[in-house]
């Protein structure tokens, strides 16, 4: 069977392509999760999708699924800047998570400059939009296979 990955998206991030274009590109999410999910196939992985915009959801999708999975790719959105409660459930759910960002978000307002998902993420990807989550699933591809016991 596949090695599962999870893909959780934050709020607001259902309305890509039409929120601020200029900054987080044409792409919708459905298109989006399509190319996760073309990539994930080629590196041999399944990849399951969830987007939610309140936090409880998050993290209760989190908690119901992690069990069945190897990695955790997030976008956490907005609560990227302020949310022990998302912090504390990517900690618990102990699977190797990479946090990732459409944006730079070192380069925009103060306020999104602070990650408080960055600490229980072995990596974050920035700033290169869709290529971004691409980045982040081919990084956890790599450290899953390299996991002992991992044949293929
Ligand atoms: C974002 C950056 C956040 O600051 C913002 O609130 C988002 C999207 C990004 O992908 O660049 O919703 O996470």
């Amino acid at each position: 069977m596949k090695k599962t990955v999870l893909v959780m998206h934050g709020p607001n991030l259902g309305r890509l392509g039409l929120r601020r274009p200029e900054l987080y590109g044409a792409m919708t999410l459905p298109e989006l999760n399509g190319l996760i999910k073309k990539r994930a196939a080629e590196l041999g992985l399944a990849v399951r999708t969830f987007q939610a915009n309140g936090e409880g959801e998050l993290i209760d999708w989190l908690e119901k699924n992690h069990a069945r999975a190897r990695g955790l790719l997030i976008n956490p959105a907005a609560y990227t800047h302020y949310s022990y409660a998302l912090r504390d459930a990517v900690e618990a759910c102990g699977l190797p998570a990479a946090e990732v960002h459409l944006t730079d978000i070192s380069k925009r307002e103060p306020f999104r400059r602070i990650s408080v998902i960055k600490p229980v993420c072995l990596r974050q990807f920035k700033g290169k939009g869709e290529l971004s989550y691409i980045e982040a699933l081919e990084f956890l591809a790599g450290y899953i296979k390299r996991q002992p016991g991992e044949t293929a």
